[in-house]
Order: C-alpha cells, then structure tokens, then sequence
C-alpha cells in the first residue's frame, strides 16, 4: 500500500487491536476501573503484585508535605534483588537476560543467574573501594553489560548512581561529577561507534582534572577498546582486576522504599542541568507495572529491545530497571544503527526474533529517508508491538512505523514521558485502546492529567493549553539534587499542587491528549533535551562571541535542529571570516557540551532583534531558522533590524 503524506490535525485514522491481540494481551480493561475507583489502593496493588519487599509497607502515599511526595515510605526492598535474585530464586536462572551486541559484531548471552553473579561481584568491588549506602557513581560507560551491571551493583548497595551518557564532553562530565560530589568513576577504555573506537578514559581523566570538587577518589576502567590510556597509578582500576576477582557471594541488604537510586541530569531553561532524583519503591512501580502493561509483555516467550542508550531516561527505566524487574530478554545493543551497514537494527531484529521494539521518532524518519528496500532485507515477522517515545510522532512515521516495520496490522504504542516523570505517563495500552496515529492518546490507569490555561484554568476542546500531572505519582521526581528552590519553582509554583510539566498539549473531540512540543527554551533534538540557554552560554564562552541567541528550529529527520545567531567581538567581525568562524563556533559547542549540542547552522550576524527592555525575540529569529515569513516585528526596539538580519542570514 502507498503511505500517504498528511498532517496530524487532519488525522482521523483509527486502528481497533485486532482479536487475536486483544484477546491475548496483559492489560485489561479493569485496571482503569481499579485506578478510578480507589487511586491509591490500585498502586499498592500494583507494588505488592510487582515488587518483592522485605518488609510490607503500609503507607501508600503521603503528601503532608508537598510537593515533596513519599511513596510506600515504611517499606523497605532492593532494588537489585528485585531485578535478579528473585528471579533466579523462582528457578528463572538460565533465561537469558540480556543479549548483547557489540558493534563490531562480538557478542554475549548473560543469563538471570550469570548478571546476579556479576552485579553481587560488583557489588562487593564497589564496597571494598569504600562506597557507602547514600554515596554518588558517576557511570561513564558505552551501551557494554557492564552499565547495566554496574547501575544495579550500585542500587544492591544503597549508593547512587549518576550516568552520563557516553556523548557528553569532558566540561559536562566534571560539572555533573561535582554537582553529585561523586566520589568514583565507573568507565571503559572506549567504546566502538561507526566502526571506531571511541576515547572514554581520557574524557574522564580530561573532566577529573577539570572537576573542582576534588571528590573522586577512583576511576574503575573496563577494557572494551584496547585504545592507548594514560594511567594514573593508586586512582585508576581495572574492572577485571577488581571486579571479576571479588567474591559472587553478597547478601543484599533491604533500604527504605524512599532510598535515593539515582540522578540523572537534563536540561532545563537555564544553563546549568538539573540532577532529577529518583528514589527506589515508587519508582520501580511505576517502571515496572508500564513496563509490563504499555508493552504487553510475556516475559516467558518475549524478546524486548529498547534501542535508547542507559545514559538517558530511557535506557534506566526501560532497558535496566523495568525489563529487569519483570524478568523480560532483551536485546542491548553497542553501537550506531548504520554500522557497518544501513540494515543493521534490522538483522538485530531478525537474529534475535525480537518481538517487542522501543525507540525514537528520529529514528524511524531516518529510515524512512534510506526507504524500505534496507527494511526488506531482513525478516521481521517476529515483530508484534512497536513503541516510539521521545518527541511527538508524526502521523506518516507512524503509519510507516507500522506498515513497513511491523507489516501492517501490529500495535504502535506512542508513549509521552519525561526524565522527570520517570516511567511513561501517557499511552494506549495495547489491545484495548483504539490506535490514533499522531496522539500519545490516554494518561495510564492510576496517572491524572490536565491541560490548563495561563491562569489555571481547565482548557476544553480542541484549544491547546499547558499539560499538568494533577496528583502525585510513584515515579515522580523526588527533587532536583542539591536545590529544592529550583525545584519548587520550576515545576510547582505556576499551579500549586498541580505538576508543570513544560509540555502544550490539546485534547481532541474523543478526549485524545496531542503533545504539541515545549513551551519552555528547551529544545529537542532526535528526542533529546537541550537548553538554548546552555548553549547560548556555550557560544558566548568563546573569545571571538560577543553574544548569541539560540532557537530549536524545526527539521525533518531530527524533530527539531540547534541553529545559533551570533555576533562576534569587533575585533574579529573584520579579520575572520564568516564561515570560518561559524565552523569553529560549531566545533566549540560539541567539544564543550557534547556532539548532541552541535549547532545544524551558526549564522554570523551584526544585530539581534530585541524588545525594548532587551530581550532577544526568539520567536522571529525561529521564523528565519525555518524558513517563514518574519512575523510580528511590532514590539522590536528597532523595527528594521529583522530586515537586515534576515539580507545577511541569506
Ligand atoms: O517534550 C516532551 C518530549 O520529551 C520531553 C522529555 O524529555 P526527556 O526528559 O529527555 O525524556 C525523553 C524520554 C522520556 C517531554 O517534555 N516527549 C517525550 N515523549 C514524547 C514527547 N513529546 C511528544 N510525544 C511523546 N511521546
């Protein structure tokens, strides 16, 4: 069948879950008749039936002291023990846990029983070095089983994990080592991406001469890359000296179900990342129960594959901790999805009978562009439920989504979540739910959202307005680390009790919920959050920048692009030439934030247009970056600037 092209406001496409689906699937009708009739009851449903807990809690939820939420406070568990143990203890041992591929094509099968080995050899390593319950890891690691297994041995402890995402430069990695005040270093020689090996040690020892805080006292290093690294004699430790000697027996200790698991850095609408806490019980709950639901998971015959790397979001709940929890095989895989050809996930898929398939919009549209003869190659037909999550979806990726990867007739689940949330907030379940292409569709059962106006109140109908989450839920965020004020004020103080989440939403006609993007300066980019104002301060770090003004402009494969306006210092407006100092402007953001920060276009501009009281106009600066009529100039100090911007950005 052709796909047509469309646009998600003349959308009307529906797709009922076929007989065969529906009559097979987890997720039941009464789980939204449950949570309606007795919220909280339904999630200390879901925790006792989910989770293993050493000692039963019996507060569900207490809010006495918003917004600061404890979930299950007087229970205690492992996290760790919840993810392995249990299901070795349930005779589970030799499912496979974890089918990894290297990007050069190695690969292993690591079992339930072999993981909780290697984590309880971790754990003893980890504890042997000195870390305490309550202590922070940084994790710097390629998508290798020993992220995973170095995630979990931190969780068996008590400890706190921080992972930075692999990408991250050495600047970013020492301001998050020294914010968290992490007192080790988890990492690998390096890595392999597009068909090389990627340094990670030297970032790492970059970012701990960099680091301030003077914290780290160990950097534990994996071989992985067998690239050349300085080594740094009493600090520096090898993974297979230290770990792999220590002894695989460790009793694991239960924590209070309020016990911090980890922080986990994004972007916000200033420059400095927020480090989003999460704590253990709740969190775990929430991850596992739509872990289980949203994905329709049989973890006796299902084989998982969440293509996100652990150093976001969604690689912590939905490649570590919720498939884990529920026993599920899952597929991890090492590098790009281009090496060393066009079809590679494809083979993954077909190699490892995947059933279950989580990723990106950005990355179907990729696809979409090579076209479905890389698709074709490979058998598919193991395929049964596809996932996107990320950024909204557009209603021809979707439809492609489903026809050309999942042969036409299999549930897409379109999930809408954030770091913050922790676990997904808003999704069809499959084989209940009426599929709409383009819409994130209905908050999960125990999940209450809204969509409100400015003042707070409730938008009706087709009108956007701002998505808030109405009442607490068990993966919400504990705080942002170290700052409780930002916390408050960036998420609570617009409406009170109610939860901002940053995000314009509009509900249609059959009460469908339309995730319509930001409505803060962060940008996303391939489902990736940045802050402009982060990389504005990026820009304007360089000697040559006098000042900058970034916007996120819309692009066709990565959802939206980093494009920068920048004015240089008079002395270099005359000796450098434009496109050269565009490249080194380009070249400065990745190497200080990360490749992901990278502008797609530096224009080298003599004004920005500003507002009387000096604001910068991004919103006509967005025009010129995609390409529109300028629009209302009316509120500029000085009318005609947009025009002459505008002569020299062509
Ligand atoms: O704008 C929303 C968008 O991604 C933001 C959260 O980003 P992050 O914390 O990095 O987490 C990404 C993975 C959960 C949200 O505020 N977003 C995420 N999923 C969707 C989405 N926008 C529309 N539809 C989605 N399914």
């Amino acid at each position: 069948m052709t796909v047509q092209i469309d646009h998600a406001l003349e959308e009307i496409r529906r797709f009922r879950p076929s007989p065969e689906f529906a009559a097979q699937a987890i997720a039941d009708e009464r789980l939204y008749d449950a949570a309606s009739a007795d919220r909280l009851g339904f999630w200390a449903d879901q925790a006792r039936d989910l989770l293993t807990w050493q000692k039963p809690f019996t507060e569900v939820l207490d809010w006495s002291n918003p917004p600061f939420a404890r979930w299950f406070a007087d229970g205690e568990l492992n996290v760790a023990v919840n993810c392995l143990d249990r299901h070795v203890e349930a005779g589970l041992g030799d499912r496979v846990a974890i089918y990894w591929e290297g990007e050069p094509g190695d690969s292993r099968a690591i079992t339930y029983a072999e993981l909780t080995e290697e984590v309880k050899r971790a754990a003893n390593a980890l504890t042997d070095l000195g870390i305490r319950t309550g202590d922070r890891v940084a994790i710097y690691l390629p998508m290798i089983p020993e992220a995973v297994v170095s995630m979990l041995a931190v969780a068996r402890i008590g400890a706190i994990h921080s992972v930075v995402f692999g990408g991250f430069s050495a600047d970013s990695l020492a301001s998050r080592i020294d914010d968290a005040e992490a007192s080790l270093v988890i990492t690998a020689d390096g890595g392999y991406r597009k068909g090389r090996v990627f340094p990670l040690k030297p970032v790492v020892d970059e970012a701990l001469a960099k680091a301030e805080g003077g914290t780290v006292k160990n950097v534990l290093v994996v071989k992985r890359g067998e690239n050349d690294i300085a080594w740094n004699e009493g600090r520096d430790l090898w993974w297979h000296d230290t770990v792999t000697t220590a002894s695989p027996e460790h009793e694991a200790q239960a924590f209070d179900a309020e016990n911090p698991l980890f922080i986990l850095y994004t972007s916000g609408t200033t420059g400095k990342p927020k480090g989003i806490l999460h704590t253990s019980g709740g969190y775990l709950t929430q991850v596992a129960f739509t872990h289980k639901n949203v994905f329709d998971l049989h973890p006796e015959r299902d084989v998982y594959w969440c293509t996100a790397d652990v150093g976001w979001i969604t690689g912590h709940s939905y490649v570590v901790y919720g498939p884990l929890a529920n026993g599920a095989t899952q597929v991890l895989y090492e590098g790009t999805p281009d090496t060393p050809h066009p079809g590679r996930w494809w083979e993954l898929v077909e190699k490892y009978g995947v059933t279950i398939l989580y990723t990106a919009p950005t990355a179907i549209r990729s696809f979409m562009k090579l076209g479905r003869s890389v698709v074709h190659n490979f058998n598919l037909r193991s395929l049964r439920l596809l996932g996107s999550v990320g950024e909204p979806i557009n209603p021809e990726a979707w439809i492609w989504y489903r026809h050309v990867i999942g042969g036409g007739s299999i549930p897409v689940v379109d999930t809408w979540w954030q770091t913050e949330t922790g676990a997904i907030m808003i999704s069809a379940l499959p084989g209940i739910t009426d599929l709409k292409p383009g819409s994130a569709q209905v908050p999960v059962p125990g999940i209450s959202v809204d969509i409100l106006a400015d003042d707070g109140t409730p938008v009706e109908g087709e009108d956007g307005g701002l998505l808030v989450i109405t009442e607490p839920w068990p993966s919400m965020l504990r705080g942002i680390w170290g700052d409780p004020e930002r916390f408050r004020e960036t998420y609570w103080e617009k409406f009170g009790d109610k939860y901002f989440a940053g995000d314009g939403a509009r509900r249609d006609e059959d009460g469908d919920i339309w995730l319509l993007g930001r409505v803060d300066d962060v940008m996303n980019v391939s489902g990736h959050r940045l802050s402009t104002a982060e990389i504005e301060s990026s820009l304007v770090a360089h000697e040559i920048t006098a000042e900058a003004a970034v916007v996120g402009a819309s692009d066709e494969t990565t959802g939206q692009a980093v494009v920068a306006f920048v004015i240089l210092k008079e002395r270099h407006a005359h000796d450098l030439d434009p496109s050269d100092a565009s490249e080194e402007l380009r070249r400065h953001v990745a190497m200080q934030i990360g490749a992901i920060a990278r502008p797609r276009q530096v224009f080298i501009v003599n004004e920005l247009p500003k507002t009387r009281s000096g604001k910068i106009m991004r919103r006509l600066l967005r025009d010129l970056a995609e390409g529109r009529q300028v629009g209302d100039t009316t509120t500029l100090a000085d009318t005609a600037i947009m025009d002459i911007i505008s002569a020299q950005v062509r």
